[in-house]
């Protein structure tokens, strides 16, 4: 078992390994009297959190990432009695902690939240950094609020659980890591890339925990086109599969802007096909829309805005001209 500390004002743990969810008991707040465990019917996953507890089921996928669910949340909360003292504790994946992170955010002006995360895309991302919120029909995470959990644990038993597509999407996110910081991921085994992993998150959220430093953003590597063909949203692919594409194509735009060479290219697209993730564009998609979607990502303040390598590392780099970027996905193309 790795213990990886986010040393944040108020410090937690992220523990990493077998079995991690059967430490849950101990980290649950010594004044909690209850602890409301939030999940999804699909988790096939159990939690003794070492007091009175109820499940409190939301429904299945993104659109359960909603005010409606966390009204609901919020409401069997009160029914029940849960106290600003208790504990709330999601269990899942994304979705789950998203959601259960942002009703203890607001439930009672703020609750402790434990995340006991079930799939690998909320273990090397979601369930860490405090990053709490929901959609509106208008967009991806547009309602939230930061609010920490007083503990992680990433149990890596669950994922023999997981459904093949979603431990694929998983796959996508540490891809990311391997070029974050170096390239230490290389040499290790599943577990020791997912600590590695939830090590560089950790460090990067306590130096930008509101993602005022730019040094945040960077966790984002990879996503502008993501995003792009994800709300485009006709190609069938899950969030980490739309993240490989995007890792390749942000190295092809650092290299046509010579931020990079062709071997670090090379490494790039080493590193995502060797997780068995997507290189290419899917064949329906069409440059001047996903052009556009790029233009309205949320980091686009000056202009195309992407995470890119360079010299320095991975930083984000504001104005990037639209031909360069439409000759890139061009390279993408199979
Ligand atoms: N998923 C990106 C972040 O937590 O900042």
């Amino acid at each position: 078992m790795i213990s990886v500390r986010v040393a944040l004002a108020t410090p937690y743990d992220v523990v990493v390994g077998a079995g991690a969810r059967e430490a849950l008991s101990s980290f649950v707040p010594a004044a909690a009297k209850r602890a409301a465990v939030v999940t999804q019917e699909a988790v096939p996953v159990d939690v003794d959190p070492g007091v009175e507890h109820r499940r409190f089921v939301i429904g299945p996928g993104e659109s359960a990432k909603s005010l409606a669910t966390v009204e609901q949340l919020c409401r069997e909360f009160a029914r029940w009695g849960l106290t600003r003292s208790d504990v709330v504790v999601g269990v899942g994946g994304g979705v789950v902690c998203d959601t259960a992170g942002f009703a203890a955010a607001v439930y009672h002006r703020g609750v402790p939240v434990i995340h006991v995360a079930t799939t690998l895309l909320a273990q090397v991302d979601a369930a860490i950094g405090g990053k709490t919120g929901v959609n509106l029909p208008e967009g991806k995470n547009l309602v939230g609020a930061f609010w920490q959990p007083a503990a992680v644990l990433c149990d890596t038993d669950t994922l023999a659980t997981l459904p093949g597509r979603e431990y694929r999407s998983g796959l996508g996110e540490l891809a990311k890591y391997h070029f974050l910081v170096d390239q230490t991921l290389d040499a290790l085994d599943l577990e020791g890339r997912i600590a590695r992993a939830v090590a560089i998150k950790a460090a990067v959220v306590a130096a930008d925990e509101r993602e005022t430093a730019g040094l945040r953003a960077t966790l984002n590597y990879g996503h502008t086109l993501a995003h792009a063909l994800e709300t485009a949203g006709r190609y069938d692919l899950r969030h980490g599969e739309a993240v490989a594409i995007g890792l390749v194509f942000a190295a092809e735009l650092a290299a046509a802007l010579g931020r990079i060479d062709d071997s670090r290219v090379a490494y790039h697209r080493s590193v995502v096909a060797g997780y068995d993730l997507p290189v290419a564009l899917p064949n329906a998609a069409e440059d001047a829309e996903l052009l556009a979607l790029m233009a309205r990502d949320k980091k686009a303040v000056d202009g195309l805005t992407f995470v890119l390598d360079g010299p320095s590392g991975v930083e984000l780099v504001a104005g990037v001209d639209p031909a360069v970027a439409e000759a890139t996905l061009a390279r993408l193309r199979d």
